[in-house]
């Protein structure tokens, strides 16, 4: 039997048993908010407002889900990034925080850039945040955003309707196979955690195409890199998510393939996060 198959009645019975539950507080609670329908104000101000034998039976097989692992984000199939919601599911990543990093560093550059409208290519694309992000806070500039996946795809493209990105295309692409046309931004969060790390195991609802890479979690960004310069524009820039520890390598790799002004760049946590790099003379 369930907590909330016995007699619980109010949220105030709710809150008392989970209140030292193993499950982080922000999920259960952000799950029985979905299941109400009712902004989080709601489970303060209703101590003893009693739920519905079906909204029960929702809590409590959504309560099931998440102790095999299924994060918040899935079950209310709805993720916020940079002030606009996301729809998200299994085929996509749940957007990060410190994905939104990487965004303030794009409008940042955006906005030193003599550039008034521009060209941005979103590599790996997902949910479609990065993009539809940018093509809403830059609504002169161009965006491309591509992945591998038809699903995640759908998903992007969904996301882009909704938020009313116009500006906003989507195409089906193993990184650079089939982009033409040069541009003024390259981004992409791409696949970057190595396949013996020991968080994995706590990613397990996550698409793992969408995580892992070989080569210590570097496959894909030196793909990105030593390709990339192909496709940016004189001056462009090349702005690539990380893992906390590989600000280094991916430095290395940047000069590898010939970038300039490359820099590392911390998230909010004071961890590596992104590295950038502009078009090099020869490429
Ligand atoms: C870490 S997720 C990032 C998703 C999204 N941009 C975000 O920040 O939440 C990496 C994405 O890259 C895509 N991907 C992985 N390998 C790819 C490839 N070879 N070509 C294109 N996309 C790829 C995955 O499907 C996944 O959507």
């Amino acid at each position: 039997m369930t907590k909330t198959e016995q007699l619980i009645l109010t949220l105030s019975d709710i809150k008392a048993l989970y209140r030292s539950d193993s499950l982080p507080r922000h999920w259960w609670q952000g799950w029985l908010c979905h299941v109400l329908d009712q902004p989080s104000s709601f489970l303060i101000t209703h101590d003893d407002h009693v739920l519905t034998p079906k909204q029960r039976q929702l809590f409590d097989e959504g309560i099931a889900k998440m102790r095999q692992g299924v994060p918040l984000a899935y079950l209310t199939g709805e993720q916020a990034f940079f002030g606009r919601i996301f729809a998200v599911n299994e085929h996509t990543l749940i957007p990060r925080p410190d994905t939104e990093r990487l965004i303030e560093v794009v409008l940042d550059w955006a906005a030193k850039s003599p550039l008034d409208a521009g060209y941005i290519l979103d590599l790996g694309t997902g949910s479609g945040c990065i993009a539809i992000t940018l093509a809403k806070e830059l609504p002169s500039w161009q965006v491309l955003a591509v992945d591998f996946s038809d699903e995640a795809l759908k998903v992007a493209n969904d996301n882009a309707k909704r938020l009313s990105a116009n500006h906003c295309q989507f195409a089906r692409s193993d990184w650079f196979e089939n982009i033409e046309g040069a541009f003024d931004v390259i981004v992409s969060n791409p696949p970057y955690i190595a396949q013996d790390d020991e968080h994995l195991a706590t990613l397990v609802a996550e698409p793992i195409t969408a995580l892992v890479a070989k080569d210590d979690g570097l496959y894909d960004i030196e793909i990105i890199a030593s390709q990339a310069q192909r496709f940016l524009n004189k001056d462009g820039l090349l702005a690539v998510e990380h893992g906390y520890d590989q600000g280094m390598s991916v430095r290395q790799i940047f000069d590898k393939y010939g970038y300039d002004d490359i820099k590392t760049i911390q998230d909010y946590g004071g961890n590596d996060r992104l590295t950038v790099g502009v078009r090099g003379v020869s490429r």
